[in-house]
């Protein structure tokens, strides 16, 4: 029987995506992305010199994210502040920006990249990425590539790609499977693999092609983003 999503999406349809740069007046570089319901916005702070002294490194600049959901951003209000999830969350979408950015030229700096869910409708770390990269972007920051992020998960048998927390909460058949992707636009290099539920590894290929396919839409609309503040 064909795949029926409950938003008519077809398994490879992202959700409507919406970019803009520019979005935190305070802020160095920004930027919101949003997939369907899922809004972030993320600001970037620096390069500035990195306290305390003794975390910096004379070799490079570094790069420090905080993830987080703002308390009205889901359906049960989330406590404000720090949780294991978003110090995990943070950690991770670090390490999938990390190899886009050529820091060498700013040692003993940091550059502080803040996201902020404003609404949650799954694929929130994903929707950060986008927007930090974008942010980072705006900011001026060098960067190798832009990195393009969406979570694919599995309903049932079914690969299907940028999933809603409906989805997501699905429970029949193989139980819920998702699995977000980060990478260097245009290229092979993932820089963020992460799997929570079940694949079989020989289906690992199917879901890295939908990522493929997916990062390379999302990528037009990031490039569109920066090209309309440039005012082209
Ligand atoms: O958001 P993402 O899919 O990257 O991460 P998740 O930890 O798998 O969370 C999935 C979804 O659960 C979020 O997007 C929110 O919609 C929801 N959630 C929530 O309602 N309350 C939380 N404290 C955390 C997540």
């Amino acid at each position: 029987m064909a795949l029926k999503r409950e938003d008519g999406r077809k398994a490879s349809d992202l959700r409507p995506m919406q970019a803009k740069v520019g979005v935190v007046p305070n802020a160095d570089g920004s930027a919101i992305f949003t997939f369907g319901d899922t809004i972030a916005i993320a600001a970037v702070y620096g390069p500035k010199q990195l306290h305390p002294q003794h975390m910096q490194d004379p070799s490079t600049g570094i790069l420090r994210c905080n993830y987080d959901l703002l308390s009205f951003s889901v359906s049960d209000r989330k406590k404000p502040g720090p949780s294991r999830r978003s110090q995990e969350l943070s950690k991770m979408t670090q390490w999938a920006l990390e190899p886009a950015l050529d820091l060498e030229g700013f040692p003993n700096t940091v550059i502080d990249v803040e996201v902020q869910i404003i609404q949650a409708d799954a694929g929130t770390r994903t929707a950060g990425i986008n927007a930090a990269a974008l942010a980072l972007a705006h900011a001026g920051v060098p960067m190798r590539n832009l990195v393009c992020a969406v979570a694919i998960g599995k309903l049932d048998k079914d690969i299907v790609v940028d999933l809603d927390k409906s989805e997501e909460d699905f429970e029949g058949g193989e139980g819920p499977t998702d699995f977000p992707v980060a990478k260097l636009a245009n290229t092979d290099q993932y820089t963020l693999l992460q799997l929570d539920g079940k694949i079989q590894p020989e289906r690992v290929k199917e879901v890295l092609s939908f990522a493929d396919e997916s990062c390379a839409k999302i990528y037009e609309i990031q490039k569109k983003a920066l090209k309309e503040a440039l005012g082209e």
